[in-house]
């Protein structure tokens, strides 16, 4: 896989968001199960919460945090104006919800979150040096005790095991598209803008970052929810 710019990914996204609700179920398997398990994942012992949704696409995370967490304060963010706008539309009857433009990799927060969550995001930086960095910042911007989960498309460990992805996720979107629109279509565009590693790689990347308690919530084939916690 080769590194992707955030300028390419945010053109991407700027170019595709008004598809994206059409389409991400039927290309990522088991796509709400994912987000739900995110919202799950995120302790019960404050409703309170501060929560950053980096990379929110549309909005749908958001959604299902503050079904679950109505007196939640969530700062929705994306680098893709086009998502941000669809994002504010679709957030907008929503109580202490604030959705902004900006990039993950150059985040304007303090250190003033209980929780990040991030789904489909993190998987579009290939480099290691990269990755931990944000690793890095988003410790910092969570306060004692905070948690980041993830949401995300994942490399298989071994060649083997990518293999018996990459069957799954076929299988999956065969019941959705055709062969050819499978092979010069999806498969192109997961080649040319996805970068997904290992779990075991992430859960690496958490510790080297700082993350004193890398977990897995859940993982089937090519998706998992992972994540770590600031003691
Ligand atoms: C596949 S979508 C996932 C959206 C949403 N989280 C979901 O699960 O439906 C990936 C999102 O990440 C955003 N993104 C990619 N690179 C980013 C960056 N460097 N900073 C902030 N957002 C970014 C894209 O604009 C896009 O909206």
């Amino acid at each position: 896989m080769s590194d992707k710019t955030p300028v390419d990914i945010k053109k991407h996204f700027e170019q595709m968001a008004a598809e994206y609700d059409d389409v991400i179920r039927q290309v990522v398997p088991h796509y709400d199960q994912m987000l739900d398990l995110v919202v799950r994942a995120i302790p019960e012992t404050n409703s309170n919460i501060r929560v950053l949704d980096l990379g929110c696409g549309s909005g749908n995370l958001t959604m299902k945090l503050k079904a679950c967490f109505d007196d939640a304060t969530v700062i929705a963010a994306d680098i893709a104006k086009d998502m941000v706008d669809l994002a504010r539309i679709r957030l907008a009857d929503l109580d202490q919800v604030e959705v902004v433009q900006a990039d993950m990799l150059a985040l304007p927060f303090e250190q003033n979150f209980d929780v990040v969550v991030s789904t489909l995001v993190l998987h579009h930086i290939a480099d290691a040096a990269i990755k931990e960095k944000l690793f890095a910042t988003l410790y910092r911007v969570l306060k004692p005790g905070g948690i980041l989960c993830i949401g995300d498309i994942m490399l298989g460990e071994t060649l083997e095991l990518e293999t018996l992805n990459r069957e799954y996720w076929i299988t999956h979107m065969q019941s959705y598209f055709s062969n050819d629109e499978i092979v010069n279509k999806w498969v192109p565009r997961h080649e040319a803008t996805d970068a997904p590693r290992s779990v075991g790689d992430e859960l690496r990347s958490l510790e080297a970052a700082g993350f004193d308690v890398p977990f897995v919530v859940w993982k089937c084939f090519n998706v998992a929810v992972y994540g770590g916690v600031k003691v």
